[in-house]
């Protein structure tokens, strides 16, 4: 009995637990159960077993699902166990499950019918930090803030701004997500070790019984293929990439007291007793670290590989649960850490023009006015350092500026008070109506679009 012989072969050796998956296959414990049990009803379907041996094994299987995972015996891992667990309740006939089919296909469909479930948590969970940034948009649309490049005062915007550029990014993770979700959900069950079977197997009919939307059609690319493991850790990586900004401008402007995170999300010191640090954004900006690790681990484990099964592969699927695991909890978390922040208005507004930020809105309204753009720079470039200088940006301060610059007085192009109007940070912010500004009613009507398509997400 060859599985005999292979128990045999497994039960020795110093390189036994080095070659054994069965402690980090419990994450596919359940899906190995579904797949053993499609499996063997389209093997009866088919006639390749009959119904009472098909029976027997369902028997077997449901006992070895009662006695859970650290039930199963020793194995090379969960496919050999389960197998073993059979054999062992039912005798020989137990040995039929494994008819027209391998352990490669088999481990390939398990970690695609588990990925399905845990990349549905993922999106979930990209949906809850959207609607979360909606929330504060909606909110806060007319809260201005000061923006930044370089991490300087650029120009002023709102805090409802700021909460959907987030959002926006976050839509293309969620479609990245469902992209990758499509290709995983192929089934490759029946391609057997790669080169398929003599059996008269029913590929769809299983596919079907596992819920998959199709089959792959080349068995040794469908035993073979990681790629939409790579993929689904791409999509992951870009995601967390796009919260470690999300969590670092939160941090920034924590620091800055433009933003006071709930208690829930802040963490305190062991030795300094009036801390109060937000280290829940910080965990979420290192997640980038852990998904970064997971897509380099998956690309670099898999680069070169031959055809067919190599098992290498084996090392290849820890480090998409890895990467699934970290994203989801931190997507979760900024999502929380987002709900429950508070956006202090009075100092938002206080900073929104610090360092002259209403400076391009200025030099926009003179070169509205006629005055080329590059000589309106020049002027308020000028008003900016005399500004540095002690003076608070004002009318006066561009005038004199514009005095050196132009050749006639500014009264000439704009009045005072337009140039009022335009250092104010509130109407500075509200004239940037261009599509996608930061203009309350041009964020209101980007927010009417944007909830429809979170919605059909
Ligand atoms: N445990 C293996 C994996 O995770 C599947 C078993 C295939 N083993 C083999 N010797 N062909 O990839």
């Amino acid at each position: 009995d060859s599985d005999v012989v292979r128990r045999e072969r497994f039960s020795g050796g110093p390189a036994r637990s080095f070659l054994s998956s069965l402690d980090a296959d419990v994450r596919i414990f359940q899906a190995d159960l579904a797949v053993d049990r499609a499996h063997v009803v389209m093997l009866a379907e088919q006639d390749i077993v009959t119904d009472t041996e098909a029976a027997t094994i369902l028997q077997a299987l449901d006992v070895v699902e009662v006695e859970e995972h650290a039930g199963l015996p020793e194995g090379e891992d969960i496919h050999a166990a389960i197998e073993t667990s059979v054999i062992d309740q039912v005798g020989p006939v137990g040995g039929k499950m494994h008819t027209a089919r391998s352990r490669n296909d088999e481990v390939a469909t398990c970690i695609r019918y588990r990925l399905r479930e845990d990349l549905a948590d993922a999106i979930e969970a990209t949906l809850a930090c959207r609607e979360a940034l909606l929330e504060v948009a909606t909110e806060h649309t007319e809260t201005v803030m000061p923006g930044y490049t370089h991490l300087q005062p650029a120009q002023p915007t709102t805090v409802a701004h700021w909460a959907c550029s987030y959002q926006q990014a976050l839509a293309r993770d969620t479609a990245r997500l469902f992209d990758a979700y499509a290709r995983v959900d192929q089934s490759p069950l029946g391609a057997a070790a790669f080169a398929g079977t003599t059996f008269d197997i029913d590929r769809e009919r299983v596919a079907e019984l596992l819920g998959f939307d199709g089959v792959l059609d080349n068995a040794t690319d469908a035993s073979a293929t990681r790629d939409f493991l790579v993929e689904t850790a791409a999509a992951l990586a870009t995601l967390a990439t796009t919260l470690s900004g999300l969590a670092e401008d939160v941090l920034v402007f924590a620091n800055k007291g433009l933003v006071d995170l709930a208690d829930d999300y802040s963490s305190t010191s062991s030795i300094m007793p009036q801390k109060v640090n937000p280290d829940t954004l910080e965990l979420v900006r290192g997640t980038a670290g852990d998904a970064s690790a997971g897509l380099n681990g998956l690309l670099t484990t898999l680069k070169g590989l031959p055809r067919a099964y190599n098992r290498d592969l084996q090392r290849a699927t820890p480090h998409i649960w890895a990467s699934v695991d970290a994203v989801t909890e931190a997507t979760a978390v900024a999502a929380g850490a987002v709900a429950t922040a508070d956006w202090p208005e009075a100092e938002l507004e206080a900073a929104a023009g610090e360092g002259f930020s209403t400076a391009t809105g200025v030099a926009d309204l003179l070169a509205a006015s006629g005055i080329p753009f590059r000589t309106a720079h020049e002027v308020l470039a000028l008003a900016a350092e005399a500004a540095e200088e002690g003076g608070t940006p004002s009318f006066d301060l561009v005038a004199a500026a514009a005095e050196e610059v132009l050749d006639e007085p500014l009264s000439t192009y704009v009045s005072e008070a337009a140039v009022k109007t335009a250092l104010d940070p509130v109407s500075n912010v509200a004239a940037r109506d261009s599509l996608g500004g930061p203009a309350p009613e041009t964020v209101a009507e980007h927010l009417d679009t944007v909830s429809e398509g979170l919605a059909d997400d």
